[in-house]
């Protein structure tokens, strides 16, 4: 338990992260960086890139929500703390990916019409399935909708658009990385933390397995939104914009088409879940394909 009260203090939290990664960033990238100009001018690209960010906004909205509703869920007092700093983490995420918009040129008076044109409903979906437990205080299964299907999740997708952003666009992958970082230790406290509540209540387990089938279900659903028939993707390789080699879980994502990339995606993410939920001693359930 010590090492656990350690590695989730806030003590931690300010020495790794805001005292750490963070240092000398404005919104999560320094000062002198800005979006590429071919991004700004392209107006596919520039709309697939508005596309994107708001699927981010929403996610980490939900992430919002969904830390700061399980805090007076909690049994413990270090997991309180330790959500406490999570919400903030997740409070940044929403600002960081909020001001991108911004920086993509969209209007403050026309951000949350923006957000519910672009968000997709299947991603909408998956964060109320997770807020209804949050909403219910159900700490189990809250956590690991939270901490490990939702942020499963966001860990991978950020972390293969880092691979693909890092060559061509230094700002958002150094917005990326800071993300990434906070992303490894919420799933880490997920993992930790829930392990022994699931030994604690076995009869919670038919209920957080139904929770991750359906989650999943959803995720992969809007992973296929985001990829299948993706005009962008296409002409960005045109363009030679997003298709440099970008090395990702082995394979060469530049020479990738977009449904090639929807399955390494997919793959990364399901098998991470199956692993995860391995060790907390949940039995993952494959969900439909759609
Ligand atoms: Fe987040
Ligand atoms: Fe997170």
């Amino acid at each position: 338990m010590a090492d656990f009260l350690s590695a989730y203090s806030i003590q931690n939290w300010l020495e790794s992260c805001p005292q750490g990664y963070l240092m000398n960033t404005e919104y999560g990238h320094t000062a002198d960086e800005a979006e590429p100009e071919l991004l700004m001018t392209n107006s596919v690209l520039h709309e697939e890139t508005i596309r994107t960010t708001v699927q981010l906004v929403v996610g980490e909205r939900c992430a919002l929500a969904a830390s700061s509703g399980l805090i007076n869920a909690a049994p413990d007092e270090a997991s309180k703390r330790f959500l406490a700093t999570q919400t903030l983490d997740e409070a940044r995420h929403v600002e960081i990916f909020t001001h991108r918009l911004h920086d993509l040129g969209v209007k403050r008076g026309d951000l949350e019409s923006m957000i519910s044109r672009y968000a997709n409903p299947n991603l909408v979906k998956f964060a109320e399935l997770l807020l209804e437990k949050v909403d219910k205080k159900d700490f189990v299964a809250g956590v690991v909708g939270q901490n490990i299907v939702l942020e499963g999740m966001a860990f991978s997708v950020f972390e293969m658009m880092h691979a693909m952003d890092e060559g061509i666009n230094p700002k958002f992958a150094h917005t990326l990385s800071g993300t990434i970082a906070d992303e490894r230790r919420h799933v880490g406290f997920g993992e930790n933390r829930i392990g022994s509540l699931i030994k604690q209540y076995p009869d919670k387990k038919p209920e957080v397995e139904r929770l991750q089938k359906e989650m999943s279900y959803y995720m992969l659903a809007t992973f296929a939104d985001a990829f299948r028939g993706n005009r962008a993707a296409a002409e960005a390789r045109d363009i030679g914009l997003e298709r440099q080699h970008a090395q990702w879980q082995g394979v060469d994502l530049g020479a990738m088409e977009p449904e090639q990339m929807e399955a390494v995606l997919a793959d990364t993410v399901l098998k991470e879940f199956k692993t995860r939920l391995g060790r907390i001693g949940i039995e993952y359930q494959t969900p439909v394909r759609p």
